[in-house]
């Protein structure tokens, strides 16, 4: 059978509306990664979605004044609009709410009850009489016992961020109504017995050294080094999958149960819409024939190494598990933290009306945050889009096209005798255009991009270095071999930016009438006959402008980076 290639990116909490950093973190990588694989024909199913269910999704609703459905409903369209606008190219796309999900869940839950991996545990949880209800940590207000801060919450206390036991708060009060009728009341809830696995994922965990990255490994194994302990995987809380076991119906899943398990829910959901032609199973239950991309922030490691690991062993079915784990660290912003409501940050939907989604698309993976954490600022952004997309892309092909124009017209003019400069020019990309691809492959961003940058700077160094203007004068034929070579660049540089900047890559193919976007596998010199003597062309506008100093300033003022 031939192989699958299975991407998952995180599922993405709707408490809010996404920021660049959301999309840095998992979706743009996964996506890059899944269009480069696609091109290079490979058989791809990309899967995302949101996450929501949990008290995260409970407290923001409430805050809104809406019903949580009305708020998952409204979060989740939010979530997607702003995503298509980014060509986010999901196969599957769905939230973790769904039927498909909650069959998902019960099976794999089932499974570990059966193969005893499920225990019960009672503890003492803040209960409000008059909400008539538990709360979650984060629901109980209260007055911090280290600062005496008023409005601490049960898990941390904002102003000292000592983090606290819901217990600790002096005059605890319900966040949901302001009641002060808080008592600590007797509860059972589920755990799943991670200490019984624990031997089980640790060689598993081993076996993935050097293939997943580096931090994802050395989060994971210091994990397991401090010794896995049971955890609970069910809560007295309202919205979620009700827990299918006797004695426990009146309680939901803990929304890290569901979740990952959302990517194989959300894979279903997609399934059924055409059961004849999509199976999940061919995914998920197909380890030998699936390698499966995991595209995860850094918080996330010890869900998707650990724990979501341990339910798939633990329930005893032959499931697909990670096969490379992507965790990125931190994008954040050079004006201090990300709030909407102080109006501070880059939020994705302001994102969109600034600029066309392929600057972002751009100035994220080549500066992206992959082993330390990175910074966005407007004065970065500016410089990118003004040097590597203006100067050396967008300048490459003003200056190609206008000059075939003014010469030949709107074709393809004819490829004569080939020169030491054509043949350095060949070697060289077939030199990049290996290291870019290694670099794909490995899922090594931020160096791939600085390969695609080289790439175009080659076709800059060809063109001055052959001097078109000054050939036509005296050898029109030359002029026109270096001119079909550069229309052919402009062919070339499309195909090979397309994964990361696809409208713009289709813009510069849409110039010659094509869209074949196949990953290059032939020589350069072949590459560079796509375009032949005669086919006609369409000379375009700019596809890129600059940012000028005024703008960036601007930018920087209503987006608040610390001026
Ligand atoms: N919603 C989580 C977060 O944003 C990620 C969930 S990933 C999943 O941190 F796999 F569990 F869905
Ligand atoms: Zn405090």
């Amino acid at each position: 059978m031939r192989k699958k290639y299975l991407i998952t990116s995180a599922l993405t909490y709707i408490n809010g509306a996404p920021h660049i950093g959301h999309l840095a973190g998992a979706m743009l990588n996964a996506d890059i990664y899944a269009r480069f694989l696609r091109a290079k024909g490979e058989d791809v199913l990309f899967v995302g979605g949101t996450d929501v269910h949990g008290t995260k999704m409970e407290v923001a609703a409430a805050e809104e004044g809406i019903t949580y459905k009305e708020y998952i409903k409204k979060y989740h369209d939010l979530h997607t609009k702003i995503y298509e606008g980014f060509n986010l190219s999901f196969d599957a796309y769905g939230n973790t709410d769904s039927e498909e999900n909650k069959e998902m869940t019960y099976r794999i839950f089932e499974g570990l009850d059966k193969n005893g991996y499920i225990s019960s545990k009672t503890t003492k949880r803040p209960f409000c009489a008059d909400d008539n209800q538990f709360l979650a940590d984060s629901q109980v207000g209260g007055t911090c016992p280290y600062c005496g801060y008023e409005k601490a919450r049960g898990d941390q206390c904002e102003h000292c961020t000592k983090l606290l036991e819901p217990e600790e708060l002096k005059n605890p009060y319900s966040t949901i109504s302001g009641s002060h009728n808080i008592i600590f009341k007797e509860t059972q809830n589920l755990f799943i017995d991670l200490d019984k696995m624990q031997s089980q994922i640790d060689s598993w965990v081993e076996s993935k050294k050097g293939i997943w990255s580096d931090i994802a490994y050395t989060t994971a194994k210091k994990w397991l080094k401090e010794g896995l302990q049971p955890r609970g995987i069910t809560r007295d809380i309202k919205n979620g999958f009700p827990v299918p076991k006797a004695g426990y119906d009146d309680k939901v899943f803990y929304c890290w149960f569901d979740a990952p398990i959302g990517y194989i829910g959300i894979t279903k959901e997609w399934a059924d819409k055409d059961p004849k032609n999509r199976h999940w199973e061919d995914w998920w239950l197909n380890p030998e024939n699936v390698w499966h991309t995991e595209f995860i922030g850094k918080d996330n490691i010890p869900f998707h190494s650990i724990i979501f690991p341990a339910m798939l062993f633990g329930s005893k079915e032959p499931w697909t598990q990670v096969s490379f784990l992507k965790a990125t660290s931190w994008l954040n912003f050079a004006g201090g933290k990300i709030s909407k409501s102080e109006h501070r940050g880059v939020f994705l939907d302001d994102a969109l009306t600034e600029f066309p989604a392929d600057y972002w698309r751009y100035w994220i993976p080549a500066n992206s945050p992959e082993s330390d954490d990175s910074v966005f600022s407007f004065e970065s952004f500016t410089a990118t889009v003004n040097k590597d997309l203006n100067d050396v892309l967008g300048n490459f092909i003003n200056r190609v096209t206008k000059m075939t124009v003014k010469d030949f017209g709107t074709t393809v003019p004819a490829l004569g005798e080939l020169t030491e400069n054509e043949k350095e020019l060949y070697d060289e990309l077939d030199r990049l255009i290996k290291q870019y691809t290694n670099h794909m492959e490995a899922i090594e961003f931020r160096k791939a991009l600085a390969d695609l940058r080289e790439i175009w700077v080659s076709g800059n160094n060809y063109i001055a270095k052959t001097e078109p203007w000054k050939a036509v004068k005296v050898d029109k034929a030359r002029a026109a071999t270096i001119l079909n070579t550069g229309l052919n660049l402009i062919h070339l540089f499309g195909v090979l930016s397309a994964p990361v900047m696809p409208a713009k890559a289709a813009e510069m193919l849409s110039l010659f009438g094509k869209q074949d976007f196949a990953w290059p596998t032939d020589k350069a010199e072949d590459l560079l006959k796509t375009l032949k003597e005669g086919d006609s062309f369409t000379a375009p506008e700019p596809l890129f402008q600059k940012i000028t100093p005024e703008r960036k300033e601007e930018l920087k003022i209503k987006y608040k980076e610390g001026v």
